[in-house]
C-alpha cells in the first residue's frame, strides 16, 4: 500500500502565520504538523509516500523533509495542486500516477494521531476504510449518520452539518482501493467550489464498500488556532519529558 499526505489548500484560517509558511510545516510542539501523519504511516509500514500541496510556500517542504529518509521515508513524491482550494478529493486525484493501481492511506496533513491504523492496513483488501471518532463539535466535521435499527450501520455521512445526527466525525485518515479515481472523477465541485472527499465516502457506501473503524487514541486536526493550540497542548504533555 502506498501513502499519501494532503497538505494543500491557503490555511487561510490561520492568517497571518500562514502568510510565511505552509500550514503543514508549522509547529506542533517540537516538530512541523507534517512530521505527524507521516510517521503514522510509516509506523503502519508505508514508506511510499506522496505528499500533494499547493501555494505560496511549496519550497518550504524540500528544505524541511529533504528526501524524507530521516523520517523512515524510502520514497517520497510531492505533487502540485494548480487550485489550492479546489477540495481535498482534488487534491487526491493528483496521486493517481502515483499510486500505479495500488491501494493507498491518505492522510490530511492537519491531522495528528497516535493511534496505530496497522492493523487495518494489513487486513485492508478493497473498497474504502474511514475512521471515526466522537467529537464535541460536530458541527466542523464530517459526520456519520446511523441507521436507527442497526446503530453500527452508516446510511450517509454529511459535511459539516447543521444539525449533526451524531457525534460520530470522520477523521482524515482513509483507505481506498484504485476505485477512488474515477469516483472523484465523477465528483461536481460542491456549494462551497470543492471536490467533496465526503461525496467520495458516501460514493463508496452507495456501492456497498465503506467500512469504518474506531480511531483509538488522541486525535484532532490543527486548522484552527484552537485545535492548534490543542494538539500543540496535547504533544508537549505527552512528549514533554524530552528535554529533560
Ligand atoms: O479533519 C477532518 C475533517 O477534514 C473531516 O471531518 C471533513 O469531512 C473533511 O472535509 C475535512 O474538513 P476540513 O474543513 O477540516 O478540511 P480543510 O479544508 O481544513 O482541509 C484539511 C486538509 O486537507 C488541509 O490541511 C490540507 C488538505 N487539503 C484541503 C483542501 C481544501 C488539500 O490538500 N487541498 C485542498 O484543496
Amino acid at each position: 500500500m502506498k501513502g499519501v499526505i494532503l497538505a494543500g489548500g491557503l490555511g487561510t484560517r490561520l492568517y497571518p502565520l500562514t502568510h510565511v509558511t505552509n500550514k503543514h510545516l508549522l509547529p506542533v510542539y517540537d516538530k512541523p504538523m507534517i512530521y505527524y501523519p507521516i510517521r503514522t504511516l510509516v509506523g503502519a509500514g508505508i514508506t511510499d509516500i506522496m505528499i500533494v500541496t499547493s501555494g505560496p510556500h511549496v519550497g518550504h517542504f524540500l528544505a524541511v523533509l529533504k528526501n524524507g529518509t530521516e523520517l523512515g521515508v524510502k520514497h517520497l513524491e510531492y505533487a502540485y495542486q494548480a487550485k489550492p482550494d479546489g477540495g481535498i478529493a482534488d487534491a487526491l486525484l493528483l496521486a493517481e500516477d502515483f499510486s500505479d493501481g495500488e491501494s493507498v492511506a491518505v492522510i490530511l496533513g492537519d491531522n495528528t494521531t497516535d493511534a496505530d491504523i496497522t492493523n487495518e492496513v494489513k487486513r485492508f483488501h478493497d473498497g474504502a476504510v474511514i475512521f471515526l471518532r466522537s467529537v464535541e463539535d460536530p458541527h466542523r466535521f464530517g459526520i456519520a449518520e446511523f441507521d436507527r435499527d442497526d446503530p453500527k450501520k452508516i446510511v450517509r455521512i454529511i459535511e459539516k452539518p447543521e444539525n449533526p445526527p451524531s457525534d460520530m466525525a470522520v477523521t482524515g485518515l482513509y483507505i481506498y482501493d484504485a476505485k477512488v479515481f474515477p469516483y472523484i472523477k465523477g465528483l461536481k465541485p460542491s456549494e462551497r467550489g470543492q471536490l467533496e472527499i465526503t461525496e467520495v465516502n458516501n460514493k463508496y457506501l452507495d456501492s456497498g464498500k465503506l467500512r469504518w473503524a474506531n480511531l483509538n487514541g488522541y486525535w484532532s486536526d490543527a486548522g484552527t488556532f484552537r485545535s492548534l493550540y490543542e494538539a500543540n497542548t496535547y504533544w508537549a504533555e505527552k512528549h514533554g519529558g524530552d528535554d529533560e
